[in-house]
């Protein structure tokens, strides 16, 4: 309640506030179609660095900062839930002791850590420096590292990749609209294939756009604001160098010269219950607010930093996977091809 109450005061200082309540918009348009660069490492840093300290205090040290998987259950809790999702991936990607497994994107390290207690070998990549600190400080393997810098040599062989909410970030909008997103796409495929051993699998997790997406021409920051242009511009903010694939049918087949698919799910109801169960322990810990003010600073010097607020408190990607502008896929893929193929 202390902090949903700041943010609140934040924005009304700001002359910006209320959550977004209408129905919404269907203007019956179809879905943008996505064809094939990234967010950028400042983009990264700016994002996750802002975050840093709220996001520890409120959820850990090494808390996932991805959808978790209910699976319909949700009187689970977020920890159950986030536990659940670890052991589906550990399980789909055939991990036990001994196995190297490399996680593009850590983050705080969740998915290293679920590998280490699992007796696996975890490596993980970020282009967040405070990301990668924060994992060493909590004895997990990870390096600051864009996957598109790396190869085997620099990172050696894997039993098994995976991907949690970080595909969104690999295309940016500016490279989607020079129609790069498959050819970026079937490039981390590629890479993908050649670190895996024949067999290996790779699972990825991420939101994509769905049935409902606005035109890419029309979303703007001056629209409705209740409109989907509106919130579609307001979650970009917050993600910028973000842009999504188009949906699950892009991404197999980008992957198809090198994976074939072994199961796909949508995660979009247990993505909002996630974002329910953020937002109400954001509501209940005091030493968020602490980690809070120490951000204000941004608040006064970064207008950017104020439209990530907003769309933090306005509950943007909450209202994207409600009007279905957003859709979340669980993919798991396993490596076709001998060794060297
Ligand atoms: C939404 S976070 C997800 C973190 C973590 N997987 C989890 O589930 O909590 C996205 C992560 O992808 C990373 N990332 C984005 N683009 C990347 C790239 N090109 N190479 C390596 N990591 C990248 C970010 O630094 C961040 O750690």
């Amino acid at each position: 309640m202390v902090a949903d109450d700041a943010f609140r005061e934040f924005l009304s200082l700001a002359g910006q506030s209320g959550p977004l309540t209408k129905q919404p918009t269907n203007y019956g348009r179809k879905p943008i179609v996505a064809k094939a660069l990234m967010a950028t490492q400042s983009q990264i840093e700016e994002t996750y660095n802002y975050m840093d300290q709220v996001f520890r205090a409120a959820y850990g040290e090494d808390a996932d900062v991805s959808g978790a998987m209910f699976n319909g259950d949700f009187s689970l809790s977020l920890e159950q839930a986030q536990h659940a999702k670890h052991e589906y991936i550990l399980t789909h990607l055939s991990v036990g002791p001994g196995k190297r497994v490399l996680d593009i994107g850590c983050g705080w390290g969740p998915l290293l850590r679920a590998l280490q207690q699992h007796g696996a070998t975890g490596l993980g990549i970020t282009l967040s420096t405070k990301q990668a600190e924060a994992c060493r400080r909590n004895g997990l393997d990870a390096r600051v590292s864009d996957w598109k810098h790396s190869d085997r040599a620099s990172l050696g062989q894997f039993d098994a990749i995976a991907g949690v909410g970080s595909l969104e970030a690999f295309c940016s909008k500016e490279e989607f609209l020079e129609g790069k997103q498959n050819e970026i796409y079937s490039r981390f495929f590629a890479f993908c294939h050649q670190l895996l051993r024949p067999g290996g699998r790779l699972f990825i997790q991420t939101m994509t756009w769905g049935k409902n997406a606005p035109s890419l021409h029309d979303i703007s920051l001056e629209a409705d604001k209740t409109s989907n242009e509106y919130i579609v511009a307001l979650t970009e903010k917050f993600y910028p160098g973000c842009w999504l694939p188009s949906g699950e049918s892009q991404i197999i087949d980008c992957a198809s010269p090198y994976f074939k698919v072994v199961s796909s799910n949508s995660g979009r109801l247990d993505y909002m219950e996630t974002i329910r169960q953020w937002n109400r322990r954001l509501r209940l810990n005091f030493s968020i607010l602490i980690a809070m003010l120490r951000t204000l600073r941004y608040f006064l010097i970064d207008r950017n930093f104020r439209f990530k607020l907003m769309s933090l408190v306005q509950g943007c990607q909450y209202e994207c996977f409600k009007r279905e502008i957003m859709d979340h896929h669980r993919m798991v893929f396993e490596r076709i091809g001998a060794a060297d193929d």
